[in-house]
């Protein structure tokens, strides 16, 4: 006889409460007219979702006269992405992406103005022309605020705050909605619904030096791997140039949008040497390299715990124009490291910042499993390939949201299939959680596996990589799985377990570290962020393809697929 936890039906159920997650649900209210019932579910309160920390722009063209179109965009886009992103998701991409910048403003965006009132736009990394539109850098934080108060006019949405969902359930190859413990109580819950969409973010969580909040453990990714959903190019991992040190930071790329220097202990503008036309507006790939060779040739700072690093100077920007466009800059600089960039160079280096690679799914966001969309940095559509320009990320939350909240909602409203929901299924995820990981006595401490995992990928699976520091990376993730396995959470409790959601979060990120590492050992070339020092050229015969890599609880598998290209052929990329 099985126990079957309290059951919640809802017509879509959206699993991220960022900006790709409260866009799906704005497009499914708008076309459903209030009357598609939405769950909207998160671990966090929407306010904190990590897009808030999002600081720079959001990409998109909005002017021609200046000489830009569509085709640059994308152009630049491909070339940035090393030509493993998929050319014509990177199209439809570009084409959308204003329309979303126009959306935004008519719900009352913000946007910063030029003299002559329209929306500005700053320089950023790889691009060709100033696409960046800005909310002083605390982009993110408005685009939030203005789709949350655009829910509010909507009926039919329920909001699940501090739910940390842990599975995804199907039957017969249909989703059938996901499992959660909603974290106040700590009940178990089966949220059953005929649309899921995953928007849970990236897995920045996995190194300890990163832009990344806490939540970021890659939770949509896992729980779409083990539900039978592949993910894809995983082995890209995003280093932002300009993290804080000592904390990690995000220093906006608008700093050097808006005119700083990156300069190295002698007092040069090292960027000539690596990227000569572009300098400090290199893509991010390019600059978090160099910025790592200066150091490794001397030409650094010494830094606490190891953390050299060489500075970003705005000094020469002057008061005004870092008081008005990098507000959150000056006042971050100040308070976590005690520098006023108004007066000094701000301490830097590179910071683990993005996961290029995600759940796989296609043009449409669509999963492969009847009723399940992914959209944002959860997913690899792919626009970003093997590196990201900056910006291109935001302006992606907003469009696939969009699509994919399109998707559900015309499933929905042509009836929405569905299959039963797996009532065994839901049971067992319930002992398993309770029973086996809550239940268990002695055995592991938590705290040490996750320090331990993230120090490793620091040191082993970071800018620069080799087959031999990949390979032991792969053994000792193996070896911190087996120590997870008989794991103990100390706290029995049940009222905000945070102990016991650590575990699962944790659990995410071994399996997410362990299909990273895999498909880096994979991947014998050099292109875009995976850079291999034991494969030093990007190798097109053999690697112009993705890598998927499948969930099996022996041992998991991989397979490729091809890079769609439409118009743009891959040659040396120049800067
Ligand atoms: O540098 C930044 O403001 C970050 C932007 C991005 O990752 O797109």
């Amino acid at each position: 006889m099985v126990t079957v936890p309290e059951t919640i039906s809802h017509d879509v159920v959206v699993i991220g409460s960022g900006l790709a997650g409260l866009r799906a649900v704005t497009e499914i209210s708008r076309l459903g007219k209030g009357k598609i019932d939405v769950g909207l579910v998160s671990k966090v309160q929407l306010s904190r979702s990590h897009s808030v920390c999002a600081q720079g722009g959001t990409a998109a063209v909005l002017q021609t006269d200046n000489g830009d179109s569509f085709d640059l965009h994308a152009w630049d886009t491909v070339k940035g992405a090393d030509f493993l992103a998929d050319q014509d998701a990177v199209e439809r991409f570009v084409k959308l992406a204003p329309q979303e910048i126009l959306l935004l403003e008519h719900w009352g965006l913000p946007w910063a103005r030029t003299e002559d009132g329209r929306v500005n736009q700053r320089p950023f990394g790889g691009h060709s022309y100033p696409r960046a539109c800005f909310a002083a850098d605390k982009t993110g934080f408005f685009e939030m605020a203005v789709m949350f108060d655009t829910l509010q006019r909507y009926e039919g949405i329920t909001q699940y705050d501090e739910w940390f969902v842990t599975s995804i359930q199907r039957n017969n190859g249909f989703f059938t909605g996901v499992t959660a413990i909603e974290m106040k109580t700590g009940d178990f819950k089966v949220i059953n619904a005929k649309a899921g969409i995953l928007a849970t973010g990236g897995a920045g969580r996995l190194y300890d030096f990163t832009t990344n909040s806490h939540s970021c453990t890659g939770d949509g990714m896992a729980i779409a791997y083990r539900g039978g959903v592949p993910l894809k190019d995983m082995e890209f991992v995003q280093f932002h140039p300009t993290g804080l040190v000592p904390s990690g930071i995000l220093i906006s790329e608008g700093a050097r949008g808006e005119g700083g220097h990156l300069l190295n202990r002698d007092g040069e503008r090292f960027m000539e040497k690596y990227a000569p036309e572009k300098m400090e507006l290199a893509p991010r790939d390019i600059t978090s390299r160099s910025v790592i060779r200066e150091i490794q040739d001397g030409r650094g700072f010494e830094g606490p715990r190891g953390l050299h690093y060489v500075q970003l100077d705005l000094t020469h920007l002057g008061a005004d124009t870092i008081n008005v466009r990098l507000p959150l800059i000056r006042e971050v600089c100040i308070k976590f490291a005690g520098v006023d960039p108004i007066e000094d160079p701000i301490p830097i280096r590179p910071t683990a910042h993005y996961t290029m690679g995600g759940i796989h799914t296609d043009i449409d966001g669509f999963t492969g499993l009847k009723g399940l969309w992914a959209a944002g940095e959860t997913t690899s559509i792919s626009i970003h390939g093997a590196n990201r320009l900056g910006t291109n990320s935001t302006a992606e939350c907003l469009v696939w949201g969009r699509i994919v909240g399109e998707h559900a909602a015309q499933h929905i409203m042509r009836g929405g299939v569905a299959s039963k929901p797996d009532r065994e299924g839901a049971a067992s995820e319930e002992k398993r959680i309770y029973d086996t990981i809550l239940g268990r006595e002695t055995g592991e401490d938590l705290y040490p596996i996750g320090n331990e995992l993230r120090a490793l990928m620091d040191s082993k699976v970071g800018i620069f990589r080799t087959g031999k520091d990949i390979g032991d990376a792969a053994e000792r993730i193996g070896e911190l799985k087996e120590r997870f396995s008989r794991v103990v959470v100390e706290d029995k409790s049940r009222t905000y377990n945070t102990d016991l959601t650590g575990a699962l979060e944790l659990e995410n990120l071994l399996d997410i570290a362990q299909v990273t590492v895999l498909a880096a050992n994979r991947r014998r070339e050099s292109r875009g962020s995976h850079s291999r020092l034991d494969y030093p050229k990007r190798d097109d015969e053999k690697w112009l393809k993705h890598i998927l890599v499948h969930y099996d609880p022996k041992k998991p598998k991989m397979s490729y697929s091809k890079v769609v290209i439409t118009r743009w052929k891959p040659e040396e990329r120049r800067y």
